[in-house]
C-alpha cells in the first residue's frame, strides 16, 4: 500500500461543494492528505463536507470560497493554502458546469443560444486552466505535483440521443453540446500541460467517469445500463481507487492520459 500512500501530502480540490468534491476529498483524505477545499461563494453549505471534517478533523481539511474564473480570488486562496498547509503535492480540477435535462428549456441544436454554450466553456476550461496556473506555479517552483483534471465520458463520445428520448419536451431535449466540447478541450489541455510540465516534475492526467448513479430517472439509468459493458452507473467507490492512483507514486511514470472510469462506455 505505500505505493498508494498520500501522508504527509497537501491536496488542493475544487468544487468541494458539489456531487463528486466530497467523493475525492476522501478518497485523499482515507490515503493520508491534508486538503484544501474550494467552491464557489455562491454553493451552499454542504452536510456531507461538515461530516468529512468532523471525521478527519479541522485542521486536515480547510474550505475556501474562490471563483475559479477570478484570479484574485484564487491568488488569495493560494495565500491562505501557503499559510495553512504549505505548497500542494496533488490539485483536483473537479470544479465544473454540466448541463443535465432542465425542464422548459430545450433547443433544436441550430437554436442554441450563447448562454448555453459559452459559460460551460469558461468555467470548464479556462477555469480549470487558470486554477493550474496559479496552483501548478507553486508544483514547478518545487519541482513536483500531480495535477488530476475531471473530464467525462463525454469528452470522447457524443451524447448517445436515445438516452434522452423519454424525457417530455418540444422541442426534444438535446444535450447541449458545450460540455462534450469544453470536456474534450480539458483532454487537450490535459496533454498540453503535461508535455510541457514534465521535465518540472508535474504531472498531468485526466480522469474520466461514467455517469454517476444518483438522481437521474429510472428510464434513463435503465437505458444507461444497457448501453453499458459493465451494465451499470459507476458508483462512488468505483471513483476513489483511480484517483488515488493518479495522486500517488503508484502512477510515477503516467503522465498526458485520460483514465476512463466509466464501466467500457467508451470502448464500443
Ligand atoms: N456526476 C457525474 O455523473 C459526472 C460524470 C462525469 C464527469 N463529471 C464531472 O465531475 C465534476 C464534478 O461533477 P459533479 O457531479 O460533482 O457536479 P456538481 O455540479 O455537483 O459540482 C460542481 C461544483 O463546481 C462548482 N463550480 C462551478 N462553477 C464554479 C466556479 N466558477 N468557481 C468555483 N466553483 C465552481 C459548483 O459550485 C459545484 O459545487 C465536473 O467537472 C463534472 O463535469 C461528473
Amino acid at each position: 500500500m505505500t505505493l498508494f500512500d498520500l501522508t504527509g501530502k497537501i491536496a488542493v480540490v475544487t468544487g468541494a461543494l458539489g456531487k463528486l468534491g466530497p467523493v475525492w476529498i476522501e478518497a485523499l483524505m482515507d490515503s493520508g492528505a491534508s486538503v484544501y477545499a474550494m467552491d464557489h461563494s455562491s454553493a451552499p453549505d454542504l452536510a456531507r463536507f461538515d461530516d468529512i471534517k468532523s471525521r478527519y478533523g479541522p485542521d486536515k481539511l480547510r474550505l475556501a470560497r474562490a471563483d475559479i474564473l477570478s484570479r484574485e480570488e484564487l491568488i488569495s486562496a493560494r495565500e491562505e493554502l501557503l499559510e495553512v498547509f504549505g505548497p500542494p503535492d496533488i490539485l483536483v480540477n473537479n470544479a465544473g458546469i454540466d448541463q443535465p435535462p432542465e425542464p422548459g428549456r430545450s433547443y433544436t441544436i441550430d437554436q442554441i443560444p450563447e448562454d448555453m454554450f459559452l459559460p460551460t466553456i469558461t468555467v470548464n476550461v479556462f477555469g480549470a486552466f487558470q486554477v493550474s496556473q496559479v496552483f501548478g506555479g507553486l508544483m514547478l517552483k518545487k519541482g513536483s505535483g500531480s495535477i488530476i483534471n475531471i473530464g467525462s465520458l463525454y469528452a470522447t463520445v457524443s451524447p448517445d440521443p436515445g438516452l434522452y428520448d423519454h424525457i417530455r419536451c418540444d422541442p426534444p431535449f438535446v444535450k447541449p453540446p458545450a460540455y462534450g466540447a469544453s470536456k474534450a478541450a480539458l483532454l487537450n489541455l490535459t496533454r498540453y500541460l503535461a508535455a510541457h510540465w514534465a521535465k518540472d516534475g508535474v504531472r498531468v492526467n485526466a480522469l474520466s467517469p461514467g455517469g454517476v448513479a444518483g438522481g437521474q430517472d429510472e428510464k434513463f439509468k435503465q437505458k444507461f445500463n444497457r448501453r453499458t459493458p459493465m451494465g451499470r452507473m459507476a458508483e462512488e467507490a468505483d471513483l476513489k481507487g483511480p484517483l488515488v492512483f493518479l495522486a500517488s507514486g503508484a502512477s510515477s511514470y503516467v503522465t498526458g492520459v485520460n483514465l476512463p472510469v466509466d464501466g467500457g462506455f467508451t470502448a464500443w
